[in-house]
């Protein structure tokens, strides 16, 4: 492990990033909203990526921080019957998947994702129509009615695998929405794949090149990419996988400098279970960074303790899905789950 002065010192050397804070929340605030969660029978879930107060308050409150796949089971195992979703919507979708009994609120409805607004239920049904001799295979970042149009779902934690699986007994894919995720699955799998042609606006802006030059600089470091990145990205990494992966990584006793490649509410959780470590983000965005190469979710950021206040009170933040798409999403997500 690094001395105290030994990381004081290299952090005032390298690190001039700006890391989310780990969150010490008012007493007063956990207490409200124990007794609101106890009162609604509620329980809050969080994502990784969410504003880091919200993640403290989910922790202290009895809730769950955890990846997209994560979130829907506990929400699925949890006794509660309001389930509240600090995320985007496709997480929120998945919880009523597979929860349909449950009332599942978000703090906001508006929250999505660029991979899931990619791919249009209508063009995506034409495309699998097109290809009928392929398996459907979709992200975990899609819509409830394209899960209910596909074989199977899922993330970046199993994908791989059920991938490898799917080429082992011969079929050939049809995968949507994330290409570079495909792409990183199919030179993993050598599987046959389609791929549709959607990305995530946070990971593209992540560059190899500066990446590189950051490497050079701190060639102790241990690089973790999450796979939504450019393929160039991914080459550069020690460890690849989805944000419970990277951060179970970040957690090796002998990783002690860490260059980590996925949206930066991951550093949250990361710094508080490894206080002593040294985390630096990857580059995104280069010289022509834009507002967009922030390495931050426009999507996950409208998730606020702010907008959590109306969260039982709006008339315009709960998760529905139809009965018949929720069914025909069901069996590709039950599907994952078994494997
Ligand atoms: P995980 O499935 O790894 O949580 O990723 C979800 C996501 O939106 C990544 O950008
Ligand atoms: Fe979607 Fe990217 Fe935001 Fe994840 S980080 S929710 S993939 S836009």
């Amino acid at each position: 492990m690094l001395n105290n002065q030994a990381i004081v010192q290299a952090k005032k050397q390298v690190i001039t990033q700006d890391l989310p804070a780990i969150e010490q929340l008012d007493p007063a605030l956990i207490e409200r909203w124990q007794q609101l969660f106890a009162q609604h029978n509620a329980v809050l879930i969080a994502h990784y990526y969410v504003d880091p107060k919200l993640q403290a308050l989910a922790e202290a409150t009895g809730g769950f921080i955890g990846d997209s796949l994560e979130m829907a089971r506990f929400g699925r195992d949890n006794p509660a019957t309001t389930l509240i979703i600090a995320g985007v919507k496709f997480m929120g979708e998945s919880a009523k998947i597979l929860s349909p009994n449950k009332r599942v609120l978000m703090p906001t409805l508006e929250a999505t994702c660029s991979l899931d607004i990619s791919c249009p239920i209508d063009e995506f049904s034409k495309f699998c129509d097109g290809h009928a001799d392929r398996t459907v295979v979709v992200y975990a970042n899609t819509s409830a009615a394209v899960k209910a149009r596909a074989d199977w779902v899922v993330t970046s934690s199993c994908a791989v695998d059920i991938i490898q699986h799917l080429k082992e007994k011969g079929e050939k894919i049809l995968w949507a929405p994330d290409k570079y995720l495909g792409n990183y699955i199919q030179s993993q799998t050598g599987a046959d794949m389609l791929l549709w042609d959607g990305s995530c606006i946070v990971h593209e802006t992540f560059k190899a090149n500066a990446l590189k030059n950051l490497k050079a600089q701190h060639p102790d470091a241990t690089v973790l990419v999450h796979p939504e990145s450019p393929m160039d990205v991914i080459a550069l990494a020690d460890v690849v996988g989805s944000t419970t992966q990277l951060l179970k990584a970040s957690q090796r006793p002998e990783f002690k400098k860490l260059i980590v490649a996925t949206e930066r509410g991951i550093f949250y959780k990361m710094q508080q279970i490894s206080p002593d470590k040294i985390f630096l983000q990857a580059p995104s965005g280069g010289q022509g960074a834009t507002c967009q190469s922030c390495i931050h979710c426009p999507w996950m950021g409208m998730n606020s303790l702010e907008r959590l206040d109306s969260v039982f009170d709006s008339a315009d933040n709960e998760i529905l899905v139809a009965e018949n798409v929720r069914i025909n999403a069901l069996k590709p997500l039950d599907r994952m789950l078994a494997f």
